[in-house]
């Protein structure tokens, strides 16, 4: 395609730092070739608190007409007691991820060469990371009784259908045809969650016989958090449900050099409405406002978007100015502030 229509959502905290880098890199990639248009929109905490508006439906609704979105992150610092928790990341986050059927939760975890992990015996990883994206206990069915007593009753049930399942497993093991090692790793919990944990593992079985050339395993996820820190080489391709998925790829972030790094696609496959790329990180109010982000999660991100739309080359030139800007950075005491770490990034792209 020769052109493409974005929405951008900077949303809090270190967002709007890193959505800028990565919309620096995204024009210069696209430069020459590729017309690209921008519309960004003011979403998040800090809106809320100014207009008390998380998501209305209008916004929704011109949200939905852009090919695909960018997004940086949201959420307030967890001190502050203005905005219940919750609130935006239910709202806005996850209502676009559920409205826009983002069942395919894309999270690849790569050890650039160069990059320094916190394992001491690392190996070589490059595995992604399948989190199904719109059930599982992530779906706000619960409720809570008799708040504030003693008897006080809260759930979080967990949705899993035959439906939501098989979608997201046939997209893993499509997936892993297309890699080298073609192994697609289902991780679940089914000796103690039966009933979602049989319907992975069944759906799994049946998916598994449409591509003989694919293997694939089983792991429980406590024994996945093990495998992860002691040899996360053995991964290639990992299904997992919502919250799992979740906990796994902060996990997959930091030991292939951290969060900073860790890019994800919020894909519609079906290509019924648009796909959202964002970081894998939060808001960081930690470091927020000071030019300390590492915006390189939001670009390898930019790299996940421009192969969804349908330029892979533009795609594959950011991750190779991201892997060369990268693999620099052991020789760096990484003083550079976001802005320098984005320009650095941009003068790569070739
Ligand atoms: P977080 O990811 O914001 O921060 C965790 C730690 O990682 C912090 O120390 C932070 O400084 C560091 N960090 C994160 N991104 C970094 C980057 N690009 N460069 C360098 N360091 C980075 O997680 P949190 O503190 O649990 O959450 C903060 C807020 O963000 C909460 O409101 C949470 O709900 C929200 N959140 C939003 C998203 C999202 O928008 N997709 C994702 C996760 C958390
Ligand atoms: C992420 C975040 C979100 C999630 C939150 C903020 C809703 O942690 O994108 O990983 O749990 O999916
Ligand atoms: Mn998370």
């Amino acid at each position: 395609s020769n052109s493409i229509d974005l929405a951008v959502i900077p949303g809090d905290g270190i967002g709007p730092e890193v959505v800028a880098e990565a919309v620096k890199v995204l024009r210069r990639a696209t430069e020459g070739g590729v017309e690209v248009k921008l519309t960004d929109y003011d979403l998040g905490a800090s809106h809320w608190l100014e207009t008390g508006e998380v998501l209305n439906d209008d916004t929704l609704a011109a949200i939905r007409q852009h090919d695909a979105i960018l997004f940086g992150a949201v959420g307030a610092a967890p001190g502050d007691t203005r905005i219940p928790s919750g609130l935006i990341e239910r709202e806005l986050l996850l209502k676009l991820r559920f409205t826009l059927d983002h069942f395919v939760n894309l999270r690849p975890a790569k050890l650039y060469p160069g990059v320094p992990s916190p394992l001491s015996h690392p190996g070589d990883i490059d595995f992604v990371v399948v989190r199904e994206g719109t059930e599982g206990p992530y779906v706000g069915n619960g409720g809570a009784l008799r708040v504030g007593t003693e008897h006080e009753i809260a759930t979080e049930v967990s949705i899993n259908t035959a439906h939501g399942v098989e979608r997201v497993v046939r997209d893993a093991f499509a997936r892993a045809a297309e890699r080298e090692r073609k192994k697609v790793t289902l991780v679940h919990k089914h000796n103690v969650l039966v009933n979602a944990g049989h319907l992975w593992r069944r759906t799994v079985e049946s998916v598994a016989a449409e591509f003989p050339e694919v293997s694939h395993d089983y792991m429980h996820v406590d024994a996945a958090t093990i495998f992860m820190t002691t040899d996360p080489g053995r991964f290639d391709v990992i299904v997992t449900d919502n919250l799992f998925g979740d906990i796994l790829t902060d996990l997959a972030g930091a030991v292939t050099g951290g969060i900073g790094l860790a890019a994800s696609g919020n894909i519609n496959m079906d290509r019924t409405e648009p796909s959202m790329f964002e970081p894998v990180h939060g808001s960081a109010p930690d470091i927020a406002g000071q030019q300390k982000a590492d915006p390189t999660a939001a670009i390898l991100s930019v790299a996940l978007l421009l192969e969804h739309v349908g330029l892979p080359e533009a795609a594959r030139a950011v991750e190779r100015a991201v892997e060369e800007d990268i693999t620099s950075r052991a020789e760096l005491t990484d003083e550079r502030s976001t802005a320098e770490i984005g320009d650095a990034i941009v003068s790569l792209v070739a």
